[in-house]
């Protein structure tokens, strides 16, 4: 089997694109409202550091030894009992089902970016309205929108490794970053500035409950694109004697670092213009709109580029989140790229449809079970179980499974001292983190 290499810039790139995605922008400032500030940015910050940075690192390692699809990477990787670790390896493939919501999500920000041209919404209520309405009665517009979000997903998975999704990262990547760069000298001269940074970064420990710290610590996880095979995915197709190492601490920095340039715009602007930060997932596209109103002009100029980073951000992400898929079809169903590729764009885009039809106020109630919908079924399956359960997976693999030898051969010249302490924290820190955080996040324990 041969994958295509990346150059190493568009390695970091596409890394960079799949960890930077709607978990920055979109949801990391909404969590942050609803959890209550400073003191959830700290959890998911040290979460950061002290375990995804580690797991990172272990995916990587998988990805890069087994220079194939993830199924195929468990099965060479483990020294026994091949056809077991094989499962393992399936957990992988679950980013496809990400895309059953992610896609759709994409849609409203292309919707939203059409919007941005004409008449914003000019008060809460009245973007409320939009919102609402695009939610549970748009049907058409949204599945609209998801069409062209699956088409362009797919056009830039038939072309590959190399011309397809290198080329759209070294493209899309630093624009984005230029965007929300410039979005950040800008609100850094607005008065509620200091607002901004004391709500993000002054801790209010009572605000945390336990919901909330689990709540970081997965979001960690998510942001970091980490146990979907998508980094593991991107891994094989390294240049030999990369430093892996280093790449990991580039995409984490990068990825922290647009998270809160993001939240420090939002909340700047919406402290700015009195509205409120609390709202929920309609944060940006309720509160935000009429903020953007408020501006004149410039507000729909700074509309139009940050719908666009957004959007940007998504498709990026996306993309990592059906190559694994993608790559597991053709090594080991030898399916030509191409049908690969629009077989699966075809997967996530029909249920993506049914997630749109599980929004809707006529036909919510045949889509919903157990208090959620489909939309909201998937999100929390992928995002609450899935993810950590194989980011524990991964990290006991490369922890326990793994010979020792071959680990260290690629590790322990990278790293030096810190060898010891990223084993410690793999074998132990995190299978132990991730655990307890899934068991809570599945509300099966509380602390
Ligand atoms: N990291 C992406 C985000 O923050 O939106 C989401 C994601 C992409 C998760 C790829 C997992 C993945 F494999």
């Amino acid at each position: 089997m041969k994958i295509a290499h990346f150059s190493r810039w568009g390695f970091l790139m596409a890394a960079v694109g799949s960890a930077v995605g709607l978990g920055n922008i979109w949801k990391f400032p909404y969590i942050t409202g609803e959890y209550g500030g400073g003191a959830f940015v700290l959890v998911y910050l040290l979460t950061v550091v002290l375990v995804g940075f580690s797991v990172m690192i272990a995916e990587m390692l998988i990805g890069y030894l087994g220079r194939r699809d993830g199924v195929g990477a468990f099965e060479d990787l483990a020294p026994r009992h091949k056809e077991r670790w094989k499962y393992a390896g399936f957990m992988g493939l679950s980013g496809t089902l990400v895309m059953f919501y992610y896609s759709v999500v994409i849609g409203w920000i292309f919707y939203y970016i059409t919007l941005s041209f004409g008449t914003l919404p000019a008060t809460i209520p009245e973007a409320e309205g939009i919102y609402n309405h695009l939610m549970t009665q748009g049907i058409g517009v949204q599945i609209f929108f998801h069409t062209l979000s699956f088409m362009i997903v797919t056009a830039v998975l038939v072309r590959g490794i190399k011309g397809g999704i290198e080329r759209f990262n070294l493209i899309l990547m630093p624009a984005l970053m230029l965007i929300i760069a410039g979005m950040l000298v800008y609100v850094m001269n607005l008065e509620n500035f200091s607002k901004a940074l004391s709500y993000m970064f002054v801790p209010d420990w009572g605000r945390l409950t336990s919901e909330a710290f689990a709540v970081a610590v997965g979001h960690a996880f998510f942001t970091l694109s980490l146990g979907m095979g998508a980094i593991m995915i991107y891994s094989a197709s390294l240049e030999k004697s990369s430093n892996l190492v280093r790449a990991s601490i580039f995409v984490i920095i990068t990825d922290t670092l647009i998270a809160l340039a993001a939240g420090l715009v939002l909340f700047t602007l919406l402290f700015q213009y009195g509205a409120e930060p609390a709202k929920g997932p309609g944060l940006v596209f309720i509160s935000l709109p009429s903020v953007f109103h408020a501006m004149g002009l410039v507000g729909n100029v700074l509309a139009v580029l940050f719908f666009l980073a957004l959007a940007f951000a998504g498709l990026t992400s996306s993309v990592s989140l059906v190559e694994p898929m993608i790559q597991y079809l053709i090594d080991r169903w030898n399916m030509s790229r191409i049908k690969a590729a629009v077989s699966m764009g075809l997967f996530f885009y029909v249920f993506g449809i049914v997630a749109i039809f599980s929004l809707n106020t006529d036909t919510a109630s045949y889509l919903t079970w157990g208090g959620k919908n489909f939309f909201d079924w998937v999100d929390y399956m992928t995002s609450n179980v899935l993810l950590p359960l194989a980011g524990l997976i991964m990290a006991i693999f490369v922890g326990y499974v793994v010979e020792k030898e071959r680990v260290a051969s690629v590790l322990q010249e990278q790293m030096g001292w810190f060898y010891p302490i990223w084993r410690c924290s793999v074998r132990y820190i995190a299978p132990v983190a991730l655990f307890v955080v899934m068991l809570n996040l599945m509300g099966l324990i509380e602390f």
